[in-house]
């Protein structure tokens, strides 16, 4: 589905991103793991288009998307949460839902609003509220909403439970879950390696703008050593 091979990117003239790899197969959930500032948002934004790829091959379903625009990789099936929960502050919940919704890849199953509130009830309850008055784990819920809304191929989480209530992630993973059982295609990044070690297929962690190690949840549970190296504080 997605195969990202030596990847370089940088901010002006500072390169960020040194050698990338990453792959997620078709319905895998796949982790990108590793400490503050290690280039785990920049390779989400090089993925999409918004950020100054340098070098490498980005490839989607079988296409080349290196250096595309963030509209064409958007319009090809990858739908991202980006960090920080990014909500349409002065449009309703239901406005949110519906704004930047598509079935671009004609899917016979299509989501809806029903189906977004039926994964999170409590935007059911708030539909007509205005985004910016929501709690943080339900704008988090929104932009997820927000995101499937788009039937993407690929959902990208950044940061799914980042800042959020114990409840709420719980919530959040529960959701994940779901997904994955739909068949739903995944690239989740997340500080929570406990859960992500038996959510997700695999895992890649990045040192310093390079992917240092791939495996299983597995391999991840038996290298403790890796873990603390590279992802530990
Ligand atoms: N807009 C920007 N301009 C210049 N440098 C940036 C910019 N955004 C990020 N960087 C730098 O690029 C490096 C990688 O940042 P990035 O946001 O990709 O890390 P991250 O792994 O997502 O970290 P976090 O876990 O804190 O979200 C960092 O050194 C950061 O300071
Ligand atoms: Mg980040």
């Amino acid at each position: 589905m997605l195969s990202v091979e030596n990847l370089q990117a940088a901010y002006g003239s500072t390169q960020v991103l040194f050698d990338v790899g990453l792959q997620i197969g078709e319905g895998e959930v796949v982790t990108l793991l590793g400490r503050n500032g290690m280039g785990k948002t920049t390779t989400v934004r090089s993925i999409m288009g918004a950020c100054r790829v340098m070098g490498g091959d980005i490839r989607f379903t079988g296409r080349a998307i290196t250096g595309a625009v963030p509209e064409a990789v958007a319009r090809l099936g990858v739908g991202l949460v980006p960090e920080g929960r990014q909500v349409f502050p002065t449009l309703t919940v239901r406005e949110n839902l519906v704004a930047t919704a598509a079935n671009r890849l004609k899917r016979s199953d299509p989501w809806t609003l029903e189906r977004v509130y039926t994964l999170f009830p409590r935007l059911k309850e708030r539909a007509n509220q205005s985004a910016g008055t929501l709690s943080g784990g339900e704008q988090q819920m929104l932009v997820i909403g927000r995101a499937l809304m788009t039937n993407p191929k690929l959902l990208i989480l950044d940061e799914a439970t980042e800042g959020l209530a114990p409840v709420i992630r719980t919530e959040i993973w529960q959701c994940v879950a779901r997904l994955k059982r739909e068949g739903q295609s995944i690239l989740l990044i997340d500080k929570n390696i406990g859960i992500l070690k038996r959510l997700a297929d695999r895992h890649h962690i990045l040192e310093k703008g390079r992917t240092v190690w791939t495996g299983t949840g597995a391999d991840l549970a038996r290298d403790a050593e890796a873990v603390e190296r590279y992802v530990g504080i």
